[in-house]
């Protein structure tokens, strides 16, 4: 077993308030408990009961099936149905006139829709990718920022049949190129322009070189966000969203598609331990089922919420609970284009004030930027109907968890740790805010069908309060069901560390005296900066690729306000001289290679990094010298151990 940091175990709990719990959905330990263990034990009931809650153009002849050999799972197979009629035409009947989509621009104008409304620009766009020729099974990849035509984009993908794959906007233009490439996309769906902290930025003119270097691309569909930024149109192939859409052949109504269960919906990719991201596959019925149960649930959702995740659509929190699961539910959703600090550190309790925000969902890198600032910022305004608050992205410390609970729940809102990630679809452990107790800093209890258990090294259980790594023992219905045109890896990454079938999520965990599940961080060389994913050898390779790096190691340190951040070591071949100038044009270049938010925080030159005889690198050690540590273990195993005193010494 990895060295995982030493989580001391808070003893504090926050039981949830007598009027809170009388509104909820779940109300007590003892039901959740009920509930779960139906949920285990009898699966088929349980799903069934609940897949009934949405609409189906056919029934399912079975819940679920399981191949573990195959490692092919299937939910609700059979059955038809459609994300996107699930997400809009089911309401039209009862909230046709709700508010679905709030959106704040960064300048903070606002645009609404009704479920009406976006029921309508979600059909003209899907009639518009439909009159380019998209069908059932075609890739559209999404390079955009967030704008509403982004949620309605993918939307319009899920009624027809589309896949979509959104590359999250701050990535560089090589990192949509590859992931354009990989999925073999025909459409992508990008703005002439985004808007960050009152600055247009020109999107599609920064993307135009590798788009012409994409063979399977046929069009480009672009949003004129900025009216006055000049942009160039390649004949034939780029189009203007708004024409297209506006054209009187375009029809208010758009059939949706009756897709299988098992149809794959999206593909996101992500960041693991070895080579380029890789596309997650997620399916349209067990998908859609998972993120609408657990949104009703966690978020203990209630009609007249007024629900607010700060993410960007670019990730699965924002599918999964800017999108999918709060239309699903009928909810009303607020997505937001700006940062949450300009241009003042109120801006998020002003846009809370503003929309009247009751249910407010955000990571741990945000609430500690937000807290540095001070009380001051967040007491000046109206957070009065705020009820509950949530966290997500990356382990949440006991500090910003109080910080948050007082000073923006004002001692009143539970406060749901919610731990998942782009592989799972949906949230796996976390509070039902009125059926249970508390702990700052713990995710508390498997989501219903979740079979959560912590494994030592060897297969077998840990014992109460022993760190292990954290699995699932059963499929689920959001479960990524393959990683696109790479099966082999999907069975490596996920299923070979256990035998059996058992998922294999990449974190350290421990549960304590109670039952609670703390959640300690990734243990594998995936680095979770400011809750952005990344495997250090995707920047290791990028450093690499810089004309006379020879090598270099990138290890996590602790951030106070990222959580993590890069460290890399790096190594020069001769000819090329360790200077300041240097350290910067790195960092550019890893910013050019995948995106600003992948570089390092810090680059320390050595001559040589510590190797085994074999020639392996030693990050344990590596990770020890930039944690600022003195005894960074036992060094015999080292080849060249002289090195690690000077690297001591020049640690930056
Ligand atoms: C990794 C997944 C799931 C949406 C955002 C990230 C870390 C996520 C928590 C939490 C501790 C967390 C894990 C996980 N993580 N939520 N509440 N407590 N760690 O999705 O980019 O796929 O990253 O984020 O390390 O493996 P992702």
């Amino acid at each position: 077993m990895p060295v995982i940091d030493s989580v001391s175990v808070e003893k504090r709990k926050f039981s949830p308030k007598k009027n809170f719990v009388k509104k909820s959905h779940i109300k007590s330990f003892k039901e959740y408990k009920k509930l779960y263990n139906e949920s285990i034990n009898n699966p088929e009931k349980f799903w069934s009961r609940e897949a009934e809650n949405l609409d189906w153009f056919k029934k399912w002849n079975k819940v679920y099936s399981w191949k573990k050999t195959k490692l092919e799972t299937k939910w609700f197979d059979g059955g038809k149905i459609n994300i996107s009629y699930n997400c809009l035409d089911r309401h039209l009947k009862t909230r046709g006139n709700k508010t679905a989509l709030i959106w704040e621009s960064d300048k903070g104008r606002s645009k609404q829709f009704t479920y009406k409304q976006l029921h309508k620009v979600v059909c003209r766009f899907a009639n518009v990718l439909k009159k380019h020729g998209m069908k059932k099974g075609d890739r559209i990849v999404f390079y955009m920022p967030m704008i509403p035509e982004l949620a309605i984009g993918i939307l319009a993908c899920t009624r027809i049949g589309v896949i979509h794959s959104v590359v999250f906007g701050g990535f560089s233009s090589e990192s949509l190129k590859d992931r354009i490439q990989d999925s073999r996309a025909k459409i992508v769906i990008t703005s002439n322009a985004s808007i960050r902290k009152g600055q247009a930025i020109p999107m599609k003119k920064n993307i135009d070189k590798v788009l012409s270097e994409c063979k399977s691309l046929k069009k480009v569909i672009v949003v004129q966000r900025d009216k006055s930024l000049k942009t160039s149109m390649k004949k034939n192939r780029d189009v203007w969203l708004h024409e297209e859409i506006n054209y009187s052949d375009i029809n208010d109504f758009c059939k949706p598609a009756e897709m299988n269960s098992e149809d794959p919906a999206f593909i996101l990719y992500t960041s693991g331990t070895t080579g380029k991201p890789k596309g997650v596959v997620h399916s349209t019925a067990g998908y859609l089922m998972y993120v609408y149960l657990t949104f009703k649930y966690v978020f203990d959702y209630r009609e007249e919420d007024v629900y607010w995740c700060t993410a960007d659509i670019g990730w699965i929190t924002g599918h999964s609970y800017i999108v999918y699961g709060p239309l699903a539910n009928g909810a009303t959703s607020l997505m937001f284009e700006g940062v949450p600090t300009y241009p003042n550190p109120d801006r998020a309790w002003k846009i809370v004030e503003k929309y009247k925000v009751s249910v407010f969902y955000t990571a741990p890198t945000a609430i500690r930027a937000l807290a540095r600032f001070g009380d001051e910022w967040v007491n000046k305004c109206d957070l009065s109907n705020l009820r509950l608050l949530g966290s997500v992205g990356e382990p949440i410390n006991p500090e910003a968890w109080l910080w948050y609970h007082k000073v923006v729940g004002k001692n009143k809102c539970p406060i749901v740790d919610t731990w998942w990630q782009t592989e799972t679809g949906g949230i796996m452990i976390t509070p039902l805010p009125g059926a249970m107790d508390l702990k700052p800093g713990s995710a508390c209890f498997p989501f219903f069908g979740i079979k959560a258990n912590i494994l030592r090294e060897n297969g077998k259980p840990t014992k109460k309060g022993e760190g292990g790594y954290i699995v699932i023992e059963q499929p689920w219905p959001s479960m990524l069901r393959t990683v696109y045109r790479n099966p082999k890896r999907f069975r490596k990454t996920y299923f070979s560390k256990f035998k059996g079938g058992i998922y294999f999520a990449g974190d350290g965990a421990k549960r304590d005296k109670d039952g609670y599940f703390w959640i300690m961080g990734r243990i594998d060389d995936v680095v979770n900066v400011s809750g952005h994913r990344f495997g250090t050898s995707e920047i290791e390779s990028a450093l690499v690729s810089f004309k006379g790096v020879a090598e270099s190691a990138v290890v996590p340190f602790p951030h106070k306000i990222k959580g993590k951040a890069l460290y890399a070591f790096v190594t020069l071949k001769k000819g090329l001289n360790e200077s300041d100038e240097l350290v910067a044009k790195l960092r550019t270049h890893v910013s050019k290679v995948i995106g600003p938010i992948a570089k390092p925080d810090k680059i320390q030159f050595t001559d040589a990094l510590p190797k085994t005889r074999s020639g392996k690198i030693m990050r344990r050690i590596l990770k020890a010298i930039a944690e600022g540590l003195d005894d960074v273990g036992n060094t015999t195993t080292l080849a060249n151990p002289e090195i690690v005193e000077i690297l001591k010494k020049e640690r930056v």
